[in-house]
């Protein structure tokens, strides 16, 4: 049998293997509620613009509503020959309220459609995942708060560099997160154009009101041009590039996470509701969530790439690649709000092993910079010779396989015969961090003050 919304000029129906490639149901199902909610507001304005007669509005919004209530219940048969959620919707609408069913298609295309739909998703994904970072920003300003004057190693190359504090850890992440939350909405208000009424490609005769239609679906304007209308996802790949850097932020942190906690780090301790055991090893709590949140980030990169691809060779109009742009778009965002969940959960019952980190900032020379900084401070000696003189003190300690702080005084006047017993008191973590006073510095009163500032901006 030959399809019933497109089927007039064909004499039989699509190969078995044509329709299971063609057909778009079993993952754009999904976008049945934006489906029926455009067509709603679709059939309201061909109303008001005297296309079509009351009655035939009234039974077709009444029709759409019971199609809607079908899906919500589950009631709903999605059929594979049906395609996509368009059809599918309107081929049910058509079994319920008869052939006026076939009146709400008028000025309208599935390329129109279903760019309609795609914003309209991608629209209530991107508020919800504004949300979900600010959920996670709010987690990480707590812990922050709390342990604002947490000493603990801050690396480059992984190498003790200097030492920071733990909640100036996390509010490195909270601005991350910031920033990511800007992408979010940046995209948003970009997206918010509505397609609807562009048609197939060119636009439509009928005296359609698509200000109308934009402004019942939430859209700040209809789009300006009907072939782009229908021709670019660029609001998908830009949604899916702002959540790729959220999702590489929270893959880095995750990897912190999985590092420290292992044995020989031993920095933090995840709460068994974010850890797993080992069916063999009975000592194991395994960082699973961390190591899937990290994994996740690739799925989202992966999601990206994979749409630009499918995008990059694309003549304008529509062409059905672009019906690949759903699976991908749907799994990244996804896979990114529960990163963003389990993420949080994790943060909120994440316990910093004081003692052990305290120690670790200590060593691996942490405070030569503090040293450097006291020669240049105290002896006036230009950075450069400071920072000469403190590698050779480094150089002694090691030797020795001492910190610098067990080096005698006598030890230390030999590389800068000025050097006071003054000096033990920079050497110090705790007064390393009290002195990194500077604008965004790790202080403990500077983090104090910007955790309650974020904690209050966060509402
Ligand atoms: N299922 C299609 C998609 O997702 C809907 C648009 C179909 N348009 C067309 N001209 N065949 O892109």
């Amino acid at each position: 049998m030959s399809n019933r919304m497109w089927g007039g000029r064909f004499a039989s129906g699509p190969a078995e293997i044509m329709e299971e490639i063609n057909a778009s149901i079993g993952f754009d199902k999904r976008l049945a509620p934006q489906d029926i909610r455009g067509s709603l507001a679709h059939v309201a304005m061909l109303g008001q613009a005297g296309i079509l007669p009351p009655e035939d509005v009234a039974a077709i919004e009444a029709g759409l509503k019971s199609v809607r209530d079908e899906i919500e219940a589950g009631t709903f048969a999605f059929r594979r020959e049906l395609e996509d959620i368009h059809m599918s919707v309107e081929s049910r609408l058509t079994e319920i309220v008869g052939p006026a069913a076939g009146r709400l298609h008028t000025a309208r295309s599935r390329n129109d459609q279903v760019a309609t739909d795609m914003k309209l998703w991608v629209r209530d994904t991107l508020d919800s995942l504004d949300q979900q970072a600010a959920d996670l920003q709010r987690a990480l300003s707590q812990a922050a708060l709390k342990h604002a004057g947490t000493v603990m190693p801050g690396f480059t190359h992984l190498q003790s560099a200097q030492p920071v504090t733990f909640g100036h850890h996390c509010l490195a992440y909270v601005e991350m997160l910031a920033r990511d939350r800007g992408r979010f909405r940046d995209a948003r208000a970009r997206l918010n154009e509505c397609p609807l009424g562009a048609a197939a490609l060119a636009g439509t005769s009928f005296p359609i009101d698509r200000h109308a239609t934009a402004a019942a679906l939430g859209f700040d304007r209809p789009t300006a041009n009907s072939l782009d209308s229908v021709a670019d996802r660029d609001f998908a790949l830009e949604a899916l590039a702002a959540a790729s850097i959220c999702a590489v932020h929270l893959s880095r942190f995750a990897e912190e996470l999985v590092v420290w906690t292992s044995a020989q780090f031993n920095f933090v301790r995840l709460s068994d509701g974010f850890t797993t055991g080992s069916s063999i090893m009975p000592q194991k709590r395994n960082p699973d969530a961390a190591e899937l949140v990290r994994a996740k980030s690739g799925r989202i990169i992966g999601a990206l790439t994979g749409l630009l691809i499918v995008m990059k060779g694309l003549p304008l109009a529509y062409s059905k690649d672009m019906q690949e742009d759903k699976e991908g778009t749907f799994d990244a965002l996804q896979a990114l709000s529960l990163c963003l969940a389990a993420m949080t959960g994790m943060v909120m019952d994440l316990e910093p092993n004081a003692e052990v980190l305290a120690r670790a900032a200590g060593s691996g020379y942490a405070t030569a910079t503090d040293l450097a900084d006291w020669l240049v401070r105290e002896l006036g000696l230009p950075f450069r010779q400071a920072h000469h003189v403190t590698g050779r003190l480094v150089g002694v300690a090691s030797a020795k396989g001492v910190g610098l702080e067990a080096l005698s005084l006598a030890e230390m006047q030999e590389a800068e015969p000025r050097i006071t017993d003054a000096v033990y008191a920079v050497l110090g973590v705790e007064n390393s961090v009290a002195s990194r006073t500077s604008h965004g510095g790790t202080a403990p009163d500077n983090v104090r003050r910007q955790a309650q500032a974020w904690i209050e901006r966060l509402g």
